[in-house]
């Protein structure tokens, strides 16, 4: 794709979503960072600009329309918008059913709460932001690309039900989209990561000591016996951005991907 325009990454603000606005912003995009908190965005755009890449940041709760139609409006603006990348997302590990010997005597199962929480977040954030990127390159008639990040885990997991639901959910969207989105040049692409080994995933481990062993007997059965370092999440976003005939399909990106249930 020709450097004409800007992106955007909601979720861009740590994590994946910012090694994927470092990249774009490292590869010609004035690039866009937005999510919630202010100060994680503030830190950012400096440790981003430490390295020489300026990105612009914006407040947005991808779940509040008027938020993410605001942020729309506001790129519009300022020019083009050629990419958006949709990476605002959070796992919920919760099994369905916890037979009576592992939780204290009773049956547990999922909680509605956590369902929902995590199908907004996953699938109607990603929904409410696809929706105003589409329409926003839609008017310009410019045409341009979106990407949602999913999970490999969206093809179903084993202890992460509402989360792979909500993903697959994308996923369908994803194929939707480009059939309907096509004919105004807007191209849909889904990149699927298995575990990114980042300062998240390491923090947990220090914390919890059974979580880092059970994602060491994780990254054992990962074909290449390891996680995925963010930049190459990232570089696979840059080839979904600038390869201009793909469109309705999930790229994974996992190293081979893992069992669904972890022995
Ligand atoms: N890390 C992995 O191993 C992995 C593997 C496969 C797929 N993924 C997917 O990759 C994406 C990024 O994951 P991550 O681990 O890098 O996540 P993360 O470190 O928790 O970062 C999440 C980002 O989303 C933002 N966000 C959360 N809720 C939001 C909301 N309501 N509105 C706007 N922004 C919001 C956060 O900022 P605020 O909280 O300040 O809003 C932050 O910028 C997710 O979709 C995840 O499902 C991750």
């Amino acid at each position: 794709m020709p450097r004409r325009g800007q992106a955007v990454v909601i979720g861009g603000s740590r994590g994946l979503g910012a090694a994927i606005a470092y990249a774009l912003g490292a590869a010609g995009w004035p690039t866009t960072v937005a999510a919630r908190d202010t100060e994680q965005l503030e830190r950012c755009r400096k440790e981003a600009a430490e390295r020489g890449v300026e990105l612009s940041t914006a407040q947005v709760d991808t779940l509040a329309p008027a938020d993410v139609r605001r942020l729309f409006t506001d790129l519009a603006q300022r020019g083009q918008l050629d990419v958006c990348v949709m990476a605002a997302g959070r796992n919920l590990s919760q099994r369905l059913l916890r037979p009576p010997r592992e939780a204290g005597g009773a049956w547990s199962a999922h909680g509605i709460e956590e369902w929902h929480a995590t199908v907004d977040l996953n699938l109607t954030g990603t929904f409410l932001a696809g929706r105003e990127a589409a329409l926003t390159m839609a008017q310009a008639g410019t045409g341009g690309v979106l990407v949602p990040v999913v999970s490999c885990t969206w093809q179903g997991s084993w202890g992460q039900s509402a989360y792979a639901a909500a993903k697959a959910g994308v996923v369908s969207l994803t194929r939707s989209w480009a059939l309907e989105l096509g004919e105004f040049g807007i191209r849909v692409v889904a990149v699927a990561p298995g575990v990114v080994d980042g300062a998240a995933l390491r923090e947990k481990g220090a914390r919890h000591p059974a979580h880092a062993r059970y994602m060491e007997r994780l990254r054992e059965q990962v074909p290449l016996r390891r996680f995925a370092a963010e930049h190459e999440v990232a570089e696979t976003v840059l080839h979904a951005v600038t390869n201009q005939y793909l469109t309705g399909t999930v790229i994974e990106v996992a190293g081979g991907g893992f069992p669904a249930r972890i022995p």
